[in-house]
C-alpha cells in the first residue's frame, strides 16, 4: 500500500483537507492515510514544537504529504510556519515550488478578451534560496539610523536543478524570468545556466523575460506560456498574479517537490483564512486540484485527469462556494465534485 501523510493543519486547512481526501477515497487506489492532525497551531501553543522528530520519519518514510494549511493570529510571528512549512521546504529538500495554472471555467477570469481564455501554464519557483533564505541582519533598529539588509542567495546548484526541472516539466515552452539587468550577480548565474540549458533543449522553445516585462505579458495574454521558471520572490508574486488569472486563491493548487527523490508536499496555495474558519464556506478546490497533482506523481494519470474533469464541471455548471460565484457550502462543493467523478 502506498502511504500518504496529512497534514490537515490550521482554520480551513481541515476543512478543505477533507474533502481532498474523499475525492481521492473515490477510487480504489489502495492508498494508506496517514493522518497527523496534531501538527498544528494548538500543539505549537501547548509544547512549543509542532513538528517532532517522529513526524518528521512518518512524512519522510511516506509517499508524500498533502497538507490543508498553516497559520494561526494566536502563534503571530514567523516561528510557528517556519516551525513546520520551512522545516519540511528545507530538510525534505523540496527545492521545486510547482504551480499550476489552468483557467476552470471562462466566467473565472478578469480577462474577457476573445481568444485569451486557454490558460494553462505552470509556475515553476525555486524554493530554497533567492531573497528568503533568511540571511541578513538589522543595526540601529528602531532608530532613524537604521539599516536592515537581506541577502539575495543564488547558487549554482539551486539555479541549475530547478532550470533542469522546468525543462522536464515542459512539453513546449519554458520562459526563464529574472532582473539580471539590475541584479547582476546572481542574474549572470542565471543567465549562463540558462543558455546551458537552452543549449540542450533544441525542441523547446525558449525564452527570457525581465519580471517586470513578465507581469505585463501575463496580463497581456497569458496562453503564451507554458512553464515559467524563476527565483523563489518572483515566482511567489508571479504565480499569485497568474492565480488570481485563472480563478483565485481558492482555486490554485501546489506541490513544494523534490523531483531528486520524488517526494512532495501538496498544498493549495491560500492560507488557513482564520476570517472565514469553521464557516462551511471555505472553496475546496485548491486542495482537491492539489490532491490531483498527487495522483499524477503517483502515477495516477487517468485519475488525477478526471478530478480536474469533473472540477471543470462542477465549477461550469455553478455548483461550486461563493468566491467563484456559486452558492454552496465546502462539503456540498466536494460532493458535487465527487459526484461528477461517479
Ligand atoms: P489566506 O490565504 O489565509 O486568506 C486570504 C483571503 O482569502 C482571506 O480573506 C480568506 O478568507 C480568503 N481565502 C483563502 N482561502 C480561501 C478559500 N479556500 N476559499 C475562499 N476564500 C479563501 O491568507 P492570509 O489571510 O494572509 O493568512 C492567514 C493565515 O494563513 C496566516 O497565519 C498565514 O501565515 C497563513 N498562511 C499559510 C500558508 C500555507 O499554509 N502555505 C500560505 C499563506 C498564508
Ligand atoms: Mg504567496
Amino acid at each position: 500500500m502506498t502511504r500518504i501523510t496529512v497534514i490537515p493543519g490550521d482554520g480551513i486547512g481541515p476543512e478543505v483537507t477533507e474533502q481532498a481526501l474523499l475525492v481521492l477515497g473515490a477510487f480504489g487506489l489502495g492508498l494508506e492515510l496517514d493522518v497527523l492532525d496534531h501538527v498544528n497551531a494548538g500543539t505549537f501553543l501547548e509544547t512549543g514544537v509542532a513538528l517532532s522528530e517522529v513526524d518528521l520519519k512518518r512524512i519522510t518514510g511516506s509517499a508524500g504529504t498533502l497538507l490543508g494549511a498553516v497559520g494561526d493570529p494566536r502563534a503571530a510571528g514567523t516561528r510557528y510556519a517556519r516551525d513546520v512549512l520551512l522545516r519540511l521546504r528545507f530538510e525534505l529538500d523540496l527545492y521545486v515550488n510547482y504551480r499550476p495554472v489552468r483557467l476552470l471555467d471562462a466566467r473565472l477570469s478578469p480577462l474577457r478578451r476573445a481568444g485569451r481564455r486557454e490558460i494553462d501554464c505552470a509556475i515553476v519557483r525555486e524554493n530554497t534560496e533567492g531573497l528568503y533564505a533568511d540571511i541578513g541582519g538589522a543595526l540601529r533598529s528602531r532608530t532613524e539610523a537604521e539599516v536592515a539588509i537581506d541577502t539575495e542567495v543564488t547558487t549554482h546548484l539551486g539555479v541549475r536543478r530547478v532550470i533542469d526541472y522546468a525543462m522536464s516539466a515542459a512539453s513546449r515552452a519554458v520562459c526563464m524570468v529574472d532582473k539580471s539587468n539590475a541584479v547582476p550577480n546572481g542574474g549572470r548565474v542565471w543567465q549562463r545556466l540558462w543558455r546551458a540549458a537552452c543549449a540542450e533543449r533544441p525542441d523547446l522553445e525558449t525564452t527570457h523575460l525581465y519580471v517586470d516585462v513578465a507581469a505585463m505579458r501575463l496580463v497581456q495574454d497569458p496562453t503564451q506560456f507554458e512553464v515559467i521558471v524563476t527565483n523563489n520572490s518572483y515566482g511567489d508574486i508571479l504565480s499569485d498574479l497568474a492565480a488570481e488569472l485563472a480563478g483565485g486563491l481558492g482555486t490554485a493548487a501546489s506541490v513544494n517537490l523534490n523531483p531528486g527523490t520524488g517526494f512532495g508536499l501538496y498544498e493549495p496555495v491560500h492560507g488557513s483564512a482564520p476570517d472565514i474558519a469553521g464557516t462551511d464556506t471555505a472553496n475546496p478546490i485548491g486542495a482537491v486540484l492539489s490532491a490531483a497533482l498527487l495522483l499524477d506523481r503517483l502515477g495516477h494519470r487517468d485519475e488525477a485527469a478526471a478530478v480536474r474533469a469533473a472540477t471543470d464541471r462542477a465549477v461550469a455548471d455553478g455548483r461550486c462556494t461563493a468566491d467563484i460565484g456559486g452558492s454552496l457550502g465546502t462539503r456540498a462543493a466536494g460532493e458535487a465534485i465527487r459526484d461528477l467523478l461517479a
